[in-house]
């Protein structure tokens, strides 16, 4: 194996104080704590580093250290170390209180000065929104009428932001506005966590980086690119946030047009935040807008019905699960079609899709190129169309990396073709550290790096993109849901969207 080219090794981010609003919640326990322990373990955060956590719940330092006892080994499982978390939990603080009382907010500043000053904190602060989305705005403005978010002498405040950003382009501008009252747009961090995997960080390495790519990627050699975001699970115990978002609203303004742009954006003149978004920024602006009319031919949706999971077990129907209105037009599945005016994506159409009750839990981008001209075969019973395209497939999750299939020749006296496959996996290549995917996004807001976080233009390209369908689907309420069984690839009409085309959807 070779070895990987020699860089300087990470140094840990500065020093800096934490506060987790939500620090009760499944968030926090689920990943953020497990990310700050793996950074730990890393040697990534700064010995002068603290951590508050802030919710209603009550308790105390003691008492929530306590908590995090209890949860933390499962989510770590064997790599748990008590002597590491030992180290850790004494740099964790608590404060009940509530993010609509102004009081909590004076409390803060005070606990917050309190533990810099004992622990030798310098004054910068990372405030993370582990909450519902209704208290981002609210917590802001609470912050900055403490005085929590002027930068002073040299030190730096910031807010990283959760998803979902906003229900349509109206509640994303609200939104950005009330952030940019109590924040300069520097100062925030809006998470998509896809834009922290591996996989996604390297498309743009990948392409960029190896010169059997980087001329290919363009309309001369690229058919079609397709991006698939498939989950086994149906709506689980969300019912009350997704019933009222819906497959469209959860993943296409934030995951799924992320991973579109880091496939179609021109590349930056530098591996810098402000130059990588802007070239994501300038794609999300020229998609092609999709017309009233064009709702009914290039956007599909879909709910699941009752059926069954891949292992054969019998799964209610989206509008039988808890929580979910009984003629819920909800829809649970999504495919459209989407072309970008550019020079480079001339012609070349973007199918995504996205569903719940899927056969296969997948994320994957497929990019297919363009047929080859086949002269040597037109003689032999070797069909041009029946020759597979090559495709190169981005695999997100699970088993991420890098695929390619290839045509081969079959060893035999007569000519005949196979297409196979080329593969490339990051756990057989790099071994497999365990992560929960928030790592990077931590450390690189610590470091004050905003490569991997939208931005406030980007936020509201993606939702003007898709308020056309949300008018259109709001109009006309959908007249055959369910009209997928869980366990398969949505609707029928999602396959008819490319096979119209002479295309389809690859199988996982
Ligand atoms: N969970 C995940 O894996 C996940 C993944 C991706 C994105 N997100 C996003 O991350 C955010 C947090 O998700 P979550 O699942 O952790 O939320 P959550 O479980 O609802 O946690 C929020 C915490 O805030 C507390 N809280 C609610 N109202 C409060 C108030 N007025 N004052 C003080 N504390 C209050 C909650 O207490 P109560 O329980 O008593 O209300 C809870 O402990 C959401 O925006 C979500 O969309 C979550």
């Amino acid at each position: 194996m070779n070895e990987p080219i020699e860089t300087p090794p990470a140094e840990p981010a500065p020093p800096g104080l934490m506060v987790i609003f939500g620090a009760g919640g499944d968030l926090t326990r689920r990943k953020l704590i497990p990310a700050l322990y793996y950074l730990t373990r890393d040697g990534l955060l700064s010995d002068r580093f603290a951590i508050i956590g802030v919710d209603h719940v009550e308790g105390n330092d003691d008492s929530f250290r306590a908590r995090l006892d209890d949860a933390l080994p499962a989510f770590i499982g064997e790599d748990f170390s008590p002597d590491l978390w030992a180290h850790m939990r004494q740099r964790i603080f608590y404060l009940e209180g509530d993010f609509l009382e102004d009081d909590a907010f004076t409390r803060l500043a005070r606990r917050l000065e309190e533990i810099g000053r004992q622990r030798d904190i310098p004054d910068n602060h990372l405030y993370y929104m582990a909450t519902p989305p209704r208290f981002f705005g609210e917590i802001a403005s609470r912050l900055h009428r403490a005085g929590l978010t002027a930068e002073t002498e040299g030190h730096w405040r910031r807010i990283v932001v959760e998803k979902p950003f906003g229900q349509d382009l109206q509640s994303a501008r609200v939104l950005n506005n009330t952030l940019h009252d109590a924040f300069e747009e520097r100062q925030i961090y809006r998470i998509d966590h896809y834009l922290g995997k591996e996989t996604v960080q390297n498309i743009l390495m990948y392409r960029l980086a190896n010169s059997t790519v980087e001329p290919i990627w363009n309309y001369r050699y690229i058919d079609h690119v397709q991006i698939t975001v498939a989950e086994t699970v149906g709506v689980e115990n969300r019912a009350g946030y997704y019933d009222r978002a819906g497959a469209l609203r959860d993943m296409l303004p934030n995951h799924l047009l992320a991973l579109m742009s880091v496939v179609a954006m021109e590349p930056a003149n530098a591996l810098d935040g402000e130059a990588v978004r802007d070239e994501q920024a300038k794609i999300l602006r020229i998609v092609q807008p999709i017309e009233p009319q064009q709702v009914l031919t290039q956007v599909v949706r879909g709910q699941y019905a009752a059926g069954r999971t891949a292992d054969g077990t019998h799964v209610p129907a989206y509008r039988s699960e808890p929580g979910v209105d009984p003629e819920s037009p909800t829809e649970t599945f999504v495919a459209l079609k989407l072309m970008i005016d550019s020079w480079r994506w001339a012609g070349v159409p973007f199918y995504l899709r996205t569903g719940k009750r899927m056969p296969v839990r997948y994320t994957e981008i497929a990019i297919q190129f363009k047929h080859a001209p086949n002269m040597l075969f037109k003689d032999s019973f070797v069909k041009r169309e029946n020759i597979p395209p090559n495709v190169l497939i981005l695999r997100i999750q699970p088993n991420e990396g890098i695929g390619m299939c290839f045509n081969t020749k079959v060893p035999s006296p007569v000519p005949q073709l196979s297409p196979v496959q080329m593969d490339f996996s990051y756990a057989d290549y790099f071994g497999q550290a365990p992560t929960t995917g928030y790592e990077t996004l931590i450390y690189d807001a610590l470091c004050g790096d905003p490569t991997l976080f939208k931005r406030a233009d980007t936020i509201e390209a993606g939702w003007a993109l898709v308020e056309p369908i949300l008018d259109v689907w709001s109009a006309l309420p959908p007249r055959d849901f369910g009209n997928y069984p869980a366990g398969t690839w949505g609707p029928p009409e999602a396959d008819a969207l490319m096979h119209d085309e002479g295309r389809s959807w690859r199988k996982c």
